[in-house]
This record gives structure tokens, C-alpha cells and sequence, in this order.
């Protein structure tokens, strides 16, 4: 039975990362370095310089082609961890990253993070976890003492339902919402409760 799960957990890994590469290899996805998806990068940005002055660090989970990483300098993050399930992304993220920059590629809910974070980001990417509510939790191990999750969600007609699936478990610290010419997003800052803050 073991066997069997774990097969079809790999089929559905690979379905899923093929998938993206296709997207990816197409441009489907160059629409993210758009001016219409500027805000929410914004935002993220203005909380991390914010919230963690210095050299914070950073993983970033579901990371693409690595833009948020780009839209920061070298002199806001100590570390960057950047992780995606597609090796497509990855490797142009990995071609425009810094020294102190490491690139990923990984399924969210199984990869496991080395070290501890200051920070960890999912911008446009919690919808991908089959359990978000789990996995949030799962990676707030991964912060150090004060550390900070920070989440993006599309306004779509399931968002209500994702944030209230995951209200129980984080304080909210902060939130900003942004108002594009195409979409608008959510941006929260949350502090996991009764993990290590
Ligand atoms: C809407 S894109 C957002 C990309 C990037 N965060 C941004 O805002 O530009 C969602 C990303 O999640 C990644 N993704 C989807 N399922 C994933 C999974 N199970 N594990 C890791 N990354 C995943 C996709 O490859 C894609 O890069």
C-alpha cells in the first residue's frame, strides 16, 4: 500500500511539475513581471525592509522565476532561499540570483527547509498546497524566535473561504491590500500561534 501511495504520489508530482515547465517554457507565465502585478511585489518588499531590517533570512515558497528576489537588493536579505516545484523556473531564477541566493526546486507540501527563517513567503502560491491550512503550519517550525509569515491571495471567489481556513492558527500582525488595473490581492503578515514566538 506504502508502494502505491508513494507511486502515485511521484505521478502526481511529475503531472504537476510538467505542467508548470510547460507554462513556464511557453511565457505563459511572463504576465508576473507585469506593472499590474508590481503592487503586491510592493508590498512584500515594504514589509520586508520593514518588519526585518538588516540581513534577514528568507525562504520563499512556490519563489517562480524568482521576482520577488529580484525586486529586493542584495544589502535586505542575509540569505535567500528560493524553492518552486518547477525546475524551468528555477533555473532562470537561479541565472539572475546573487551569491548569497540559493534556488530550489521541491514540491511544498513534502520539502523540508534547512535551517531557520526570518522569514518565509508565499506570494500566489499557498493555493498549490493540498492541505494550506497544514502546510502554513508545517513551515512555522521553520521560523526562528519573531519570525513572520507573510501570504498573497488573489481576490477570487474561494480567497474568503482559503483565509478563513487558515485564520485559526496565525495572529494577524498587519495586512495590506492592493488594487490593480487587473486584479486585486491580500497581503498578510501572520505570526503562527504557540509555535516558537
Ligand atoms: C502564480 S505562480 C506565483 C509565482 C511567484 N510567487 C510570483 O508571484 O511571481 C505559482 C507558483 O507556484 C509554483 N507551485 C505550484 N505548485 C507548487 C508546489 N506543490 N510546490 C512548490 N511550488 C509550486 C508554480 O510553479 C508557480 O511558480
Amino acid at each position: 500500500m506504502g508502494g502505491i501511495t508513494s507511486f502515485i504520489k511521484r505521478k502526481i508530482l511529475r503531472i504537476d511539475r510538467d505542467r508548470w515547465n510547460y507554462q513556464y517554457d511557453k511565457g505563459l507565465w511572463n504576465g508576473l513581471q507585469g506593472i499590474d502585478e508590481l503592487a503586491r511585489f510592493s508590498v512584500i518588499v515594504g514589509y520586508i525592509k520593514f518588519l526585518k531590517p538588516g540581513q534577514p533570512v528568507i525562504l520563499e515558497i512556490g519563489c517562480g522565476e524568482g521576482f520577488l528576489q529580484q525586486r529586493l537588493q542584495t544589502q535586505n536579505y542575509g540569505r535567500y532561499v528560493g524553492m518552486d516545484i518547477s525546475d524551468s523556473a528555477i533555473k532562470t531564477a537561479h541565472a539572475q540570483a546573487d551569491e548569497k541566493c540559493t534556488y530550489q526546486v521541491g514540491d511544498m507540501d513534502r520539502y523540508q527547509p534547512e535551517g531557520a527563517f526570518d522569514l518565509i513567503i508565499f506570494n500566489e502560491s499557498i493555493y498549490y498546497s493540498r492541505h494550506p491550512f497544514l502546510t502554513l503550519q508545517r513551515y512555522a517550525t521553520y521560523l526562528k524566535a519573531n519570525g513572520l509569515l507573510v501570504v498573497t491571495i488573489n481576490n477570487h471567489k474561494h480567497s474568503d473561504e482559503l483565509w478563513a481556513s487558515i485564520k485559526d492558527g496565525f495572529e494577524l500582525f498587519d495586512e495590506a491590500t492592493t488594487v490593480t488595473t487587473k486584479t486585486t490581492c491580500v497581503c498578510k503578515v501572520l505570526i503562527p500561534r504557540g509555535v516558537n514566538n
